[in-house]
């Protein structure tokens, strides 16, 4: 059916330059760009985005990272655009995130405790729904 999501391009996207080729490739796809806003986050709203990851080792280098620079966030809509922005943004890791997606062509491994990984994308109708309204409020 047809959903909608939440789109992060996070600090290390936009500082790259890589904010249009993102866009596209989410167009491409055919979804469509419902609502976008480009967003310097403060840690009240990383830490509700993120709260499931507290106490994590990476937590607080996550919150650093996402603070540490404008987000473009991107509320997102189709058909199962859920599952399909996180099939097009790729796995986690960028090394080793499969060829042809967002994280496995133009993302790497900086070495740092915390992975800059280009882009976010919700897990779920139900973090969709969440986050969609956090971001935007
Ligand atoms: P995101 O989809 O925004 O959700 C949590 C973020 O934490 C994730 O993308 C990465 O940026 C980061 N992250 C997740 N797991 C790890 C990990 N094991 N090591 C470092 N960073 C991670």
């Amino acid at each position: 059916s047809v959903e909608a999501t939440l789109i992060l391009v996070k600090p290390d996207g936009v500082a790259r330059g890589l904010t249009g080729e993102i866009l596209r490739r989410i167009e491409a796809k055919g979804y469509r760009l419902a609502d976008l806003a480009y967003v310097h986050a403060d840690r009240e709203l990383l830490a509700a985005h993120y709260a499931e990851h507290e106490g994590k080792p990476f937590y607080e280098p996550l919150i650093e990272f996402m603070s540490s620079g404008p987000i473009v966030a991107i509320r997102a809509e189709g058909e199962r655009v859920i599952e399909g922005f996180r099939v097009l943004a790729g796995t986690t890791d960028p090394t080793t995130a499969a060829p042809g997606t967002i994280r496995g062509d133009l993302g790497r491994d900086w070495g740092l405790r915390v992975q800059q990984n280009l882009v976010h994308g919700s897990d779920s109708v139900e973090s969709a729904e969440r986050e969609l309204g956090l971001w935007f409020a």
